[in-house]
């Protein structure tokens, strides 16, 4: 977040510096009798302003920050589980991904508080010692109407968590989740970057994220403009 103030105190301070500027090559003009002077400092101001409010505001207020119920630390747990990633997000008997654990995968280990941590201490107090579920919010969740399978692109395909998760499973603290005020979806799905730049495979995972990669895979009718069936591959 800091980067983004940053930003926009950047550009406030450009703003001041070109309104200067314009402001005193204006007054030299004024002898020739343009209009030009004004005209163009409104239309710097009016350009930074909006650059401000599209880049810096906009995405403040578009998006909602909320913190993690409990921050869990992946790295600390890898090294302490015997099955890796399987341990905790692995395939059901029927195929089906188990997603996000539940205390059950948690209870062996946490039945009583193991360190000093305030996490930890959380963690144990509020939700195994009550018996409650984490109410964990999922940076990857799609709207209901998305059809999404884990074992078509896990078993099948043979992919890499990374490719569309990125290094959540490394982290040691979750990050902040961000929700978007008006669709309710998480900030993932739309993308960082509200210019619609993409660096990784991971910043985004709309509905063009999803086919372009099909489309290269060339995964049968996936091709979203061609063909009319096409829809139903992912909206069942
Ligand atoms: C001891 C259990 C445990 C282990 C081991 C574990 N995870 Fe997790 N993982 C969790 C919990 C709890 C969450 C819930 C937090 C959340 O919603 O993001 C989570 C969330 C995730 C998410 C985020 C899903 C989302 O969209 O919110 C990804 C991706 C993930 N884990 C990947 C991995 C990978 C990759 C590994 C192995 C390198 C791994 N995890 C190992 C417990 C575990
Ligand atoms: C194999 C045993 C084991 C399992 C399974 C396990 N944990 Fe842990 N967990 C530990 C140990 C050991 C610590 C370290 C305690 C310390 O020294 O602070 C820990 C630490 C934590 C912490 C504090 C982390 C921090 O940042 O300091 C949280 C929160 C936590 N676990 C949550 C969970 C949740 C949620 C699950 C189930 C998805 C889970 N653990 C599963 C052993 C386990
Ligand atoms: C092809 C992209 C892709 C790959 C590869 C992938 N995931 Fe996911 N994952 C998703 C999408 C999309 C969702 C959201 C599904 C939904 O909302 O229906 C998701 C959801 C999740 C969730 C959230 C929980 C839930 O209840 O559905 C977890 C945890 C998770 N993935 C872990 C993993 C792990 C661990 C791996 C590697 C073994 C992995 N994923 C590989 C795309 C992927
Ligand atoms: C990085 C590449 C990649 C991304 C991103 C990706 N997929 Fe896939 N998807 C594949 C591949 C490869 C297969 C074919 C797997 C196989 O061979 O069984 C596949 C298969 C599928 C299938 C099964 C298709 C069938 O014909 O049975 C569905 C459904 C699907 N993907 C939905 C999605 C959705 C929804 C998203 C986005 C949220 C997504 N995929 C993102 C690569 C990707
Ligand atoms: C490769 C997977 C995939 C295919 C094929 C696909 N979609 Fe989607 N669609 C998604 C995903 C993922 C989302 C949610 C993210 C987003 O809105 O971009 C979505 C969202 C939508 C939404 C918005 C729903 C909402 O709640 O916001 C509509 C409408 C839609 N798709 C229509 C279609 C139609 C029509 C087709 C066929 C021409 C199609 N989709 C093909 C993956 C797919």
């Amino acid at each position: 977040m800091s980067t983004l103030e940053d930003k926009t105190l950047e550009v406030s301070n450009d703003a001041v510096n070109i309104t200067e500027d314009v402001a005193s090559k204006g007054g030299g003009d004024q002898g020739g009798g343009g209009a030009g002077g004004p005209v163009i400092l409104f239309f710097i101001v009016g350009l930074v302003a909006s650059l401000i409010v599209g880049w810096g505001l906009f995405p403040k207020l578009l998006y909602s920050q909320k913190k993690q119920p409990v921050s869990f630390n992946h790295k600390l747990h890898n090294e302490l589980v015997d099955e890796g990633c399987e341990s905790c997000h692995f395939f059901r008997e029927d195929g089906s991904y188990s997603g996000v654990p539940t205390l059950a995968q948690c209870i062996d280990c946490h039945e009583e508080v193991n360190g000093e941590s305030e996490e930890e201490a959380l963690f144990v107090e509020e939700y195994v010692a009550k018996g409650r579920e984490v109410p964990w919010l999922i940076y990857s969740r799609q709207p209901d109407c998305v059809f999404f399978s884990h074992a078509a692109h896990i078993k099948g395909a043979g992919m890499d968590c990374v490719t569309c998760h990125g290094h959540i499973g490394e982290s040691e603290e979750l990050k902040v989740y961000e929700e978007n005020r008006i669709s309710g979806y998480s900030r993932d799905i739309w993308g960082q970057n509200i210019g619609g730049f993409k660096k990784n495979s991971w910043d985004r995972m709309k509905m063009d994220d999803c086919s372009e990669c099909h489309v290269r895979e060339n995964v049968s009718q996936s091709s979203v403009q061609t063909e009319k069936g096409a829809c139903f591959v992912c909206h069942k």
